[in-house]
């Protein structure tokens, strides 16, 4: 199946800020051509996986499909300002989504079990007065706010900076930076208004600031995750600059916009499902499957790529060695053979075998942190909300990457 204009419209940013046509899209070659040869007019060329099994086939095999040499879109425009930024390297910053083994492995390794449920236990109590700081900024606000610009985009980040042992008065600026670098697509967050391409300034920033990070935490180390890589020792020698860069920039842009998604789709889902958001007040135990619900509903990362290493065959199609496939996560998590009514928000779902945190070898360091997060906020928010409603229309940030709602104005009263 060729279709030149199908396949411009499946990566071009404006169709991620709209979210039913992505999803028409994704059901069409789920049903007509689910490992599709894409041939975008601004991309190199790539096979598009829509279906669920078939992305954890592909990342099952980490040995035989490769996170580098390409993890994410750009476009031709974009890869060839990369390598004019690095002076011939295919990625500008080189991080865990860009390692395979044995270096991921390595690298990995350092701060897993910071990121491991026994350790987290030690922010609850930090999450839970975090959470009530929010809610209460709602209650102040009067009745009316934007969910997202008000309070899902401030409490992910005030948890992932904290960790990061990034001060409050600078997190505006990381805010910005991360929102430049995984929605400098779209036109409400671009540096300047011509710059929708690749923003190698972004990057010279995030490297200054952790520059700087990074010698505090040598001189004076803490037990945050910003001392642990500072700190850190890799194959014997201590951690190289640009591989304790790439580390803070996955850490403070992945911990991010992604959780930050999910928060605000949750609410949006229950406000557009009155039944199910009656359910949850009433029984909060109902609380972590709902938000394994709402990461599966929003999908806030929409994919990654891996690159073969040998000839393989994938549901029929000779997949050459070297060709790129795309895994389209927010497909693989609306695939009727997986999930029972998948187009309905259900928060009891169960099963609840989403891909949105990914699988294997790179499956989401931070899940049990983002979980966390948002139990933490809606444990608070919900018994306080006596009434919400929508008082405006939701918009979407038009990204092909990380995206979710870019606003979403409600009206509320509060006990
Ligand atoms: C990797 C999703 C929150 C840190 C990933 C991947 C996905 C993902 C899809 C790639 C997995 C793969 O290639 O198989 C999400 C979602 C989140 C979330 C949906 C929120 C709902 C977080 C948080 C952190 C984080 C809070 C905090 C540190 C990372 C890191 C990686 C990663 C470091 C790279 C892991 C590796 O390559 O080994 N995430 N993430 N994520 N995530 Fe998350």
């Amino acid at each position: 199946m060729a279709d030149r204009a199908l396949d411009n419209e499946m990566v071009d940013p404006r169709t991620f800020g709209k979210e039913n046509r992505l999803h028409e899209i994704y059901a069409e070659l789920r049903r007509e051509d689910p490992v599709h040869w894409t041939e975008p007019d601004e991309y190199r060329p790539f096979w598009a996986v829509t279906k669920h099994a078939d992305i954890l086939e592909i990342e099952r095999q980490s040995d035989i499909f490769l996170n580098d040499p390409r993890t994410t879109l750009l476009t031709r425009q974009q890869e060839a300002d990369v390598l004019e930024f690095t002076g011939g390297s295919h990625i500008a910053i080189r991080s865990l989504v860009q390692m395979d083994d044995p270096d991921h492995r390595v690298l990995r390794a350092l701060t897993q079990s910071w990121f491991m449920q026994p350790n987290l236990k030690k922010m609850d109590g930090a999450l839970a007065s975090l959470s009530k700081e929010f809610v209460d900024k709602m209650e102040g606000l009067g009745g009316e706010c934007d969910f997202v610009t008000d309070v899902a985009v401030w409490y992910p980040l005030r948890v992932i900076m904290n960790i990061l042992g990034v001060p409050r008065e600078d997190e505006p600026l990381m805010l910005k930076l991360t929102q430049e670098l995984f929605g400098s697509s779209d036109p409400d967050m671009q540096r300047d208004e011509k710059q929708a391409m690749f923003d190698t300034n972004v990057i010279t920033d995030f490297f200054n600031y952790f520059t700087k990070i990074t010698e505090d935490r040598r001189a004076n180390p803490t037990d945050d995750v910003a001392s642990v890589i500072a700190n850190a020792t890799v194959h014997g020698e201590p951690i190289n600059h640009i591989d304790a860069m790439g580390y803070y920039i996955i850490v403070a842009t992945a911990g991010h916009d992604t959780t930050s998604s999910s928060t605000a789709g949750l609410l949006l889902a229950l406000l557009q499902n009155p039944d199910q958001m009656a359910k949850l007040k009433a029984d909060l135990s109902l609380l972590p499957s709902a938000i394994e619900e709402a990461i599966r509903w929003v999908t806030p990362v929409k994919h990654f790529f891996r690159t073969a290493t040998q000839d393989y065959e994938l549901r029929g199609k000779k997949i050459k060695k070297g060709d790129s496939l795309l895994m389209c996560y927010p497909s693989a998590n609306r695939d009727e053979d997986v999930f029972e009514n998948p187009f309905t928000f259900d928060i009891e779902r169960k099963p609840n075998k989403h891909a949105a945190f990914g699988h294997g070898a790179h499956l989401c360091l931070g899940m049990h942190l983002a979980r966390m997060e948002i139990k933490a906020l809606f444990s608070e928010l919900l018994p306080r909300l006596d009434h919400v409603e929508l008082a405006g229309e939701p918009s979407w940030v038009q990204a092909n990457f990380v995206s979710g709602l870019k606003h979403l104005p409600i009206r509320y009263q509060m006990q």
